[in-house]
């Protein structure tokens, strides 16, 4: 019975991949702006590149075989045609055409022809170089997004060379020999050429981490689940999106649900993440005992009506000044259940479930526990994107204190569940504030984004946006 048992479970854990957390679409708008950058910056490169020398031998039919060697070659002019880039389904992955790319080159050139040895200068002009590349994206055992060359297809038009110095009269004059060979040359170096930059770009995707520590205390998982899924006009990587307690890398007793982003065209990307990506960030604290905070008085703002001390506290707990005069307390506040996010349409809401452990600061240091009370309390906030910052705004939809246990006896709560809401509300309206006022949203160096929208629906929030590149003098260094 077990071996069956064993092999449903592995049917429905290889059958079941786990949904992605996150999602993150590229659309047909951010593709072709990428292509445009892109294209604009290897517009640049290639007029700055050196080529390798090229070598080879001729056999011309009764001299016998020349050995040549074209070297020093750099790109005078370069007229490069805006490539076409396409979702490509049947990959699936991408393709990519320059059609009608012309060069202009120049270098030395050698000969070695037997013990006779020449050379001198060429200027060469490469015509309608056509150049289609298929690309395949997927991804590895690790999560990685990999890209593999499909196919590559080259074609070189036409070449036109004039050679200078030495016996190049004799040379010109074999250009008819030479042209069909240099031409068949350069066909054939330009897709090695492409499918090592295509081995490169993998190693470096390979070498990228799929997961990065966000503070000291968490660390969160962008590993890929399952291959990227690309249609005509848009490409969707699936990621993990799970946050870790670096400590105790512990899974939390819930998955992420599956989500459908809406399709919006209009905006270069969407990402979506889920409600789980930040529950898990709450289990990760939880589990490894960080939801928890000590208050003393030197917390309290001076100005506050209620100080956190024995005869402070006697309208609220007449006794307790009594039992313990002219004392100072200190609270620890922690959660009693795991915190839990909850996305609905237009806001985002959390449940906590705390308690409140008050003790008594003996002359002495010695902490005596007095009472503990449960809170519980409901929060509702809601986030936009304005001014390429996110915003906020949060209000608290319930708090209720109640007695759990006490050292000093019995006591009336209402009192004290008023000014703690009070508390609270001044806390709040403060953290508003600067929710008002907004955090930047992620950039780089490199880029920004623009025209963000941001919306949340059951389950997860929907980030719309535009991107904008900004080159540091022409180039991405
Ligand atoms: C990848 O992660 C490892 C371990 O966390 C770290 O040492 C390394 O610097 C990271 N590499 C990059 C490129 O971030
Ligand atoms: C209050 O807490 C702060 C920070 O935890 C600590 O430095 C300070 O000594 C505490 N004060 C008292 C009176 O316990
Ligand atoms: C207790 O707090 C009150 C203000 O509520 C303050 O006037 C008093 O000095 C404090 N007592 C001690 C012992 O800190
Ligand atoms: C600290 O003082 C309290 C009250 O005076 C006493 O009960 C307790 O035993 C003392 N603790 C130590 C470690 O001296
Ligand atoms: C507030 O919480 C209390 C206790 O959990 C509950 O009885 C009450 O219905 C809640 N009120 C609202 C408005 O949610």
């Amino acid at each position: 019975m077990f071996p069956s048992v064993i092999v449903v479970l592995l049917l429905i854990s290889l059958t079941c991949g786990e949904n992605p957390a996150i999602q993150v679409i590229l659309n047909n708008k951010g593709l072709q702006y990428g292509k445009h950058v892109v294209a604009g910056w290897i517009q640049e490169q290639l007029e700055l590149i050196t080529l390798p020398d090229i070598s080879g031998h001729i056999d011309i039919r009764i001299f016998g075989t020349v050995d040549y060697t074209l070297t020093g070659i750099t790109v005078t002019k370069c007229d490069f045609p805006e490539p076409s880039v396409e979702f490509f389904q049947d990959a699936p992955g991408f393709k990519t055409s320059t059609l009608g790319l012309n060069v202009a080159i120049t270098g030395g050139w050698m000969t070695h022809y037997g013990l006779i040895h020449d050379h001198g200068s060429f200027n060469m002009a490469i015509f309608s170089v056509d150049v289609t590349s298929v690309v395949n994206l997927g991804k590895d055992s690790n999560g990685h997004l990999s890209v593999t060359s499909v196919s590559c297809d080259a074609r070189v038009g036409d070449v036109d060379i004039q050679f200078h110095g030495g016996a190049s009269w004799i040379i010109q004059h074999l250009v008819d020999y030479f042209k069909g060979h240099i031409r068949s040359e350069i066909e054939g170096k330009i897709c090695p050429t492409v499918e090592e930059s295509i081995l490169n770009l993998e190693c470096n995707l390979q070498a990228m981490n799929v997961s990065f520590d966000v503070n000291q205390d968490l660390t969160i998982d962008l590993a890929l689940t399952g291959t990227p899924v690309i249609d005509a006009s848009s490409l969707n990587l699936g990621l993990k999106g799970e946050f870790y307690s670096i400590k105790s890398h512990a899974e939390p007793p819930f998955g992420a649900q599956p989500f459908t982003m809406p399709k919006q065209q209009g905006y270069m990307l969407s990402v979506g993440l889920s409600e789980f990506t930040l529950n898990s960030a709450s289990y990760g604290y939880y589990s490894a005992g960080l939801l928890q905070v000590s208050i003393n008085d030197s917390m309290i703002p001076p100005s506050s009506p209620v100080h956190l001390n024995t005869s402070s506290m006697g309208p609220f707990i007449p006794q307790l000044p009594k039992l313990f005069p002219g004392l100072q307390m200190s609270l620890t506040v922690y959660a009693r259940e795991l915190p839990l996010f909850s996305f609905q349409p237009g806001a985002v809401e959390l449940g906590f479930q705390g308690a409140v452990k008050a003790f008594a600061i003996q002359s002495n240091g010695t902490q005596t526990p007095l009472f503990k009370l449960n809170v519980d309390s409901k929060f509702s906030s809601k986030v936009w994107a304005a001014d390429g910052k996110l915003k906020g705004s949060l209000k608290m939809d319930n708090f209720t204190l109640a007695l759990v246990t006490s050292e000093i006896g019995s006591f009336k709560t209402d009192a004290l569940e008023t000014i703690a809401k009070m508390g609270t509300t001044l806390l709040l309206a403060n953290l508003n504030e600067k929710l008002g006022k907004g955090v930047v949203l992620p950039r780089t160096r490199h880029a920004q984004l623009v025209n963000t929208v941001l919306e949340v629906r059951e389950g997860f929030i929907a980030i719309f946006s535009d991107a904008q590149v900004l080159l540091a003098d022409g180039g991405f260094i």
